[in-house]
């Protein structure tokens, strides 16, 4: 079955970022940003996914992170995929980053998978039939903001959005137990979706960001939204709004 070879090829690739070496891991900019990083590794992990994801459907397209070609999904089966979300963490050795694999057909999602390698979670979910992690069912919180925490990302390759990210951090803060900052928006939206936080947000994010994680917390019965309302959008970057059944964002957008 497809969920399980997709399953199999992202674990072997979790092996990789494990056996780095990390003094090899030598680090380009991106973008013309120095926050903005990439090593070798980001683009090994992507090459060998690419492999191993299009002989298991050799059909789809490949959108990849380290690469400019943003093919078109509409149409069809595409994997998208982020080698290493969480590239910073992985450069500093913060051992908390992650692989992301959704597969689309005709724009929507069918499968989600996310590996963080480091506490060896496999993540998945399939449209339709729940969410899991290393095989069990995962649900998110029921539990209201003022019982819950908040996580979210600083958006920090477009410092623009700074004053709006940490006004609105400061109103979850005002709503919540306490925040949270993982610096991988896929693990983040996993954590969601296994119910150990109530809200996430971030103010924009690429399409491999939360392609993944986003279809594993609505599997497991969360939301997924664009902070501001609206259905994300897996062509574009968006800003991305995660919650369990028993947060109300509302006071993020009064
Ligand atoms: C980043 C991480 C981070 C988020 C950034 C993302 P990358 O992905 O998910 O948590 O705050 O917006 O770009 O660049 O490490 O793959």
């Amino acid at each position: 079955m497809i969920l399980e070879q997709i399953i199999q090829a992202v674990r072997e690739c979790g092996e990789m970022i494990l056996k780095a070496d990390r003094t090899q891991a030598a680090t380009e900019i991106k973008d013309g940003q120095s926050n903005n990083l990439v090593t070798k590794y980001d683009k090994a992990v992507q090459e060998a996914l690419r492999e191993k994801l299009l002989a298991i459907a050799p059909q789809a397209h490949f959108v990849g992170e380290e690469e400019d070609v943003h093919e078109s999904i509409a149409r069809g089966d595409a994997f998208i995929v982020d080698p290493i979300d969480g590239t910073t963490n992985f450069v500093k050795d913060y051992k908390c980053s992650a692989i992301s694999v959704a597969m689309t057909h005709n724009g929507g999602q069918e499968i989600g998978v996310v590996y963080n390698p480091y506490l060896d979670e496999m993540f998945y979910a399939q449209r339709g039939k729940g969410a899991f992690c290393n095989g069990k069912p995962i649900h998110v919180s029921d539990k209201p903001l003022k019982q819950g925490l908040t996580l979210f990302g600083s958006a920090s390759y477009y410092r623009e959005l700074a004053d709006e990210s940490f006004r609105l951090l400061r109103l979850c803060f005002d709503h919540s137990m306490d925040i949270r900052r993982s610096g991988s928006a896929a693990i983040d939206l996993c954590t969601i979706a296994a119910g150990r936080a109530e809200l996430y947000f971030e103010l924009r994010l690429q399409p491999w960001d939360y392609a993944a994680g986003s279809l594993i917390v609505r599997e497991a019965g969360g939301s997924v939204t664009r902070v501001e309302g609206g259905d994300i959008d897996l062509t574009k970057a968006c800003s991305v709004l995660a919650t369990g059944t028993g947060a109300d964002p509302a006071f993020l957008r009064a």
